[in-house]
């Protein structure tokens, strides 16, 4: 997919993801152009995910000191490192980029929402994750090692998750466990700010 295409579909999904949070009747509908620009103009988060695209195509085309200018404009102003050989999915939602560092060869899937403060990478030199599409990653929570995170798992805040997850499944704690969803976990999952830029 060129870049246009990327950016464009990027806004798209971030604009579906936050209607999707919004409680009233509006919230099912399709987003229109102008809800993806805004949503692009107005989230951080797209910010790091445009830059994020950027680098890949400067890396693709051999384009010399892009990549790098750009992975330091988003460490410097979002305080968010992304490593160069991360594959990253449509309309990833960084509701709060600081402190999120995704390492390695992690690759995540789309709609992924990370809360922020959040670390995906390597446990011991020995492989990095696989996140699916639609998961949600609480704030300060830890994914560490070669495990696959199955698509619309809920990441608790703080967990440590260093064993794979089942689809749809909730883990928390240190190190993470696998427990059934409670009634909090929806809610959980719409809070934790949709905006953040706006803000
Ligand atoms: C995990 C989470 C989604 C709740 O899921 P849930 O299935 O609805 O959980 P419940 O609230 O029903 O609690 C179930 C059990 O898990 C425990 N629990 C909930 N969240 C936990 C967490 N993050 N770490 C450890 N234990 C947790 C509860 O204390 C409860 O324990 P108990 O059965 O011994 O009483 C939520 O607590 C969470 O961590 N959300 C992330 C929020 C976030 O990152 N916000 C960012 C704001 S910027």
């Amino acid at each position: 997919m060129g870049l246009l295409r990327k950016i464009a579909a990027d806004a798209f999904e971030l604009a579906r993801a936050l209607r999707s949070e919004r409680s009233d009747e509006a919230a099912g509908a399709r987003p229109s152009t102008k809800d993806a620009v805004r949503a692009a103009l107005t989230q951080d988060g797209y910010k790091v995910l445009l830059m994020s695209r950027v680098r890949e195509t400067a890396r693709r085309w051999h384009v010399p000191g892009v990549n790098h200018a750009l992975r330091l404009v988003t460490t410097v102003l979002y305080s968010i490192e992304i490593g160069n050989d991360i594959e990253l999915g449509e309309g990833i939602n960084f509701t709060h980029t600081l402190g999120t560092v995704i390492g390695g060869t992690s690759k995540v899937g789309s709609r992924v929402k990370f809360m922020g403060n959040n670390t995906i990478g390597t446990a011991k030199d020995n492989g990095c994750p696989v996140i699916e599409d639609d998961v949600v990653i609480g704030c300060g929570a830890r994914v560490l090692g070669p495990i696959r995170i199955g698509r619309g798992a809920f990441i608790g805040a703080n967990a440590v998750v260093l064993t794979d997850v089942p689809p749809g499944a909730i883990a928390t704690g240190i190190p993470a466990k696998v427990h059934e969803r409670g009634n909090g976990a929806a809610g959980a999952a719409k809070s934790g700010t949709s905006t953040n830029g706006a803000d």
